[in-house]
């Protein structure tokens, strides 16, 4: 009875103390610099870096990876709402491929794949991204003398799933884009050197105190990977613009939502778990080289830090009540805090990677369209 009435007691202390009591930092994986990863093989990169530059990997041979993951614009877009395969018009952001290897679980906004490789087998196959066949791009690639030779000098010697040593084929070609994705990392960047300025430093000390960032932002990565639903305002453009509309419905279809017709929000995490408390969630995105990835969030409704950080200010956005993360709450920050919580946060970017383009393989040269009409007669 005793220990039930302490319970009690400690339980209404804590809900009275909770504005007051910092987060504590310690209950979440710390933030800390990227860890050493094991280096790729050098000519598997360079095959994959070419195919990541290949538009005969989309159906239509015209756009490629770096279409939507532009390596000038942090491998994304300054679009708030991405490329998508001509005739439809993607709803969300591109999210950027820096330090992607280091994800490991939880791949898209709403965290619907938890490979890499079934996350590029997606990207290259579904009708909104590149609309190509797995079997077509691989028999295509094999038209390329140059992709051929590049494949048997970078996998000669290895048996990758059912093929010959050093062939082509589909898994092969994902395979080296992700050996290429692992040269997509963080370089110099001021917090992983240990070097930050007084002011980053009191930013670092608001993000894993006062302003709890680290609740969700934490481990090297600064994401613990999970859906939460921070209030982002909707993006009006994806309702407005019926191809970007009717898109977003065929995704939905495909992912086997309720009242697809209806819903006039993303619904994040739900599309995965169909459980109502999870519409709006979205998995936490890295803060990672934010200098580069311009405008933010899941649909791009930020194009500023600071707009960021004013938004976490007042605690977030609005949704239902009991919808939002009960970590969202204002924080009560001076400008002063706000400036050095910047500070902090362009702390997180290194230099630009910056990617020679490489030159394109081979064209493919397509037959001349046949005149129908001649043909049947
Ligand atoms: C037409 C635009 C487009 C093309 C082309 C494209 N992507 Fe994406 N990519 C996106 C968008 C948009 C998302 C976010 C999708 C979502 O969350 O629903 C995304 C998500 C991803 C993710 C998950 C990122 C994360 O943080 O979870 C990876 C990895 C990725 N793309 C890699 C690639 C690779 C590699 C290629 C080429 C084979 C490619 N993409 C081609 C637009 C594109
Ligand atoms: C409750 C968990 C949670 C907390 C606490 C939190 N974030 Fe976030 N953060 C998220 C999620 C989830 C998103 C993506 C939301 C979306 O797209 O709808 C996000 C997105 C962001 C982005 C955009 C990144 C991009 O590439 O688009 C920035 C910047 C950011 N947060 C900074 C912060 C800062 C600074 C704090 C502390 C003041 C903070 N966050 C606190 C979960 C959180």
């Amino acid at each position: 009875m005793r220990k039930v009435f302490l319970l009690v007691l400690t339980a209404v202390l804590a809900g009275f103390f909770s504005f007051s009591i910092p987060v504590i930092a310690a209950d979440y994986p710390d933030i800390a610099p990227l860890p050493e990863r094991k280096a790729p093989n050098p000519k598997a990169v360079e095959l994959g870096k070419a195919l990541f530059f290949d538009a005969r990997l989309s159906g239509d041979a015209a756009i490629s990876c770096a279409t939507c993951h532009n390596s000038e614009k942090g491998f994304t877009t300054t679009m708030p709402l991405s490329e998508a395969y001509p005739g439809s018009k993607h709803w969300r952001n591109a999210p950027t491929l820096l330090n992607i290897v280091y994800k490991g679980k939880t791949y898209g906004w709403d965290g619907r794949l938890d490979d890499l490789d079934d996350m590029l087998r997606d990207m290259i196959t579904d009708s909104m991204n590149m609309n190509m066949d797995m079997q077509l791009m691989q028999e295509r690639l094999k038209q390329d003398p140059k992709v051929v030779q590049m494949t048997k000098d970078a996998y000669g010697d290895k048996n990758m799933g059912t093929s010959q040593k050093g062939e082509m084929t589909h898994y092969v070609a994902r395979n080296a884009i992700i050996q290429f994705l692992e040269t997509l990392t963080s370089k110099n960047v001021p917090f992983d050197k240990g070097n930050l300025s007084a002011k980053a430093k009191e930013g670092m000390d608001l993000f894993k105190g006062k302003a709890g960032c680290i609740q969700c932002h934490n481990s090297p990565y600064f994401s613990d990977n999970k859906p939460h639903n921070t209030g982002v305002p909707e993006n009006p453009e994806v309702f407005k613009d019926p191809q970007r509309h009717f898109t977003y419905v065929a995704y939905m279809m495909f992912m086997g939502v309720d009242n697809r017709m209806n819903w006039r929000r993303d619904v994040g995490y739900y599309t995965i778990s169909k459980d109502r408390k999870d519409v709006g969630k979205f998995i936490t995105p890295t803060l990672r080289e934010l200098k580069y990835t311009a405008p933010y969030m899941h649909n791009g409704m930020f194009s500023t830090l600071d707009e960021v950080i004013e938004f976490y200010n007042q605690g977030g956005g609005e949704d239902r009540p009991g919808m939002k993360d009960a970590a969202m709450k204002p924080l009560g920050l001076s400008s002063g805090e706000k400036d050095a919580l910047k500070e902090f946060l362009l702390s997180l970017s290194g230099d630009p990677i910056a990617i020679e383009m490489p030159k394109a393989g081979k064209k493919i040269e397509y037959a001349p369209v046949p005149n129908w009409k001649e043909v049947r007669n």
